[in-house]
């Protein structure tokens, strides 16, 4: 029923021509899937699907980063609004639903303002809508970016302070983090606070049980990559054919996502064809666990001081305040 293109496209008998998948992607999928080991970037698991199973996994028993950063904000609220002061105008990297920024801006101290900043248009544009209807009288100005990137502000009415909650700074290498908290610094500019999200090292049972839920959410949520790419590069992965596995390197200090090849197989990839030994994997994601000292350490090497440092009292979670 389904015929491939000469370029390896797969399209429904040939009705309408494949879709042109996103500049460079080809490209740096088939860079990743041809490495010796192989790796997928994690941003191949927010398609809608993707994006949603990930509010599940914020909403598991499981995983603990959601509701332990939620609490600190909240219970810290008063000391928070104390550190970042008056007329504060928050900029949220990667804002997505923008649910927690609401702890903050009902204790600051007369916001100046909010921009969010999301890849995802779309996103921005209804959670936007909702803060409006939520704030009427705090400017909101949505910005279309990937933050990873050097991005400008708007002239804003207040001093900037970054937002950066999630632990998503863990998905980044500590070169990588140190990298973006460098333009970080450079887009909020001098004098600015950044208040960010970190998730600690702790017990490994309880750092592999996140990632590895009972309802099977974040299987289906790193299973989900391999569809996105069958979508979008008319790939041929049978996802059955691949397990879920995450586990704690301490040696790294990280959690590593993979997807494992049940048996030895072969799938074209946007024209190539790529082959799996039984056991193989794909490396997925990073999911880096800190110590203060480290936070430390990363912050000063990226022209950061840590400011407050607040956490829960197992202590699971930081949520820091950077200054520079
Ligand atoms: C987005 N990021 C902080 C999550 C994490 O914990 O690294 C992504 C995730 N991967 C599996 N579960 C959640």
């Amino acid at each position: 029923m389904f015929d491939a293109t000469p370029d390896g496209h797969v399209d429904a008998g040939r009705l309408r021509p494949p879709p042109l998948p996103p500049a460079g992607m080809r490209d740096e999928v088939l860079a990743g899937l041809l490495a010796t080991p192989k790796t997928l970037s994690p941003k191949y698991f927010y398609d809608e699907r993707g994006s949603r199973l990930f509010e599940r996994i914020c909403r598991l028993p499981e995983y603990y980063p959601t509701v332990t950063e939620t609490a600190i904000l909240s219970d810290r609220r008063a000391e928070i609004a104390d550190t970042l002061g008056r007329r504060a105008a928050i900029v949220e990297y990667g804002s997505g639903s923008s649910e927690k920024i609401r702890i903050l801006l009902d204790a600051l101290d007369d916001p100046a303002a909010y921009v969010p900043v999301d890849i995802s248009r779309r996103h921005l544009e209804q959670s936007a809508a909702r803060l409006a209807s939520a704030y009427p009288g705090l400017p909101i100005h949505p910005l279309a970016a990937d933050f990873t990137q050097a991005f400008s502000l708007p002239d804003l009415p207040g001093r900037p302070v970054g937002f950066f909650p999630g632990s998503t700074i863990g998905n980044f290498t500590p070169g990588q983090a140190a990298a973006f908290l460098k333009t970080a610094g450079r887009t909020l500019g001098p004098g600015s606070t950044f208040v960010v999200g970190f998730d600690l090292v702790k017990d490994r049972t309880v750092l592999e049980t996140a990632y590895n839920d009972s309802q099977g959410v974040t299987a289906a949520f790193n299973l989900n990559a391999l569809a996105h790419l069958n979508r979008e590069l008319g790939c041929d992965f049978p996802l059955d054919a691949f397990a879920h596995v995450a586990w704690f390197n301490p040696k790294e200090s990280r959690i590593e996502m993979h997807l494992k090849a049940r048996h030895p197989l072969t799938v074209r990839v946007a024209g190539a064809v790529v082959r799996f030994r039984e056991g193989e994997t794909i490396h997925t994601e990073n999911s880096y666990k800190y110590t203060p000292a480290r936070i430390r350490a990363l912050a000063a090497g990226a022209g950061w001081t840590v400011r407050r440092l607040w956490t829960d009292a197992r202590p699971w979670f930081a949520v820091v305040a950077l200054s520079r």
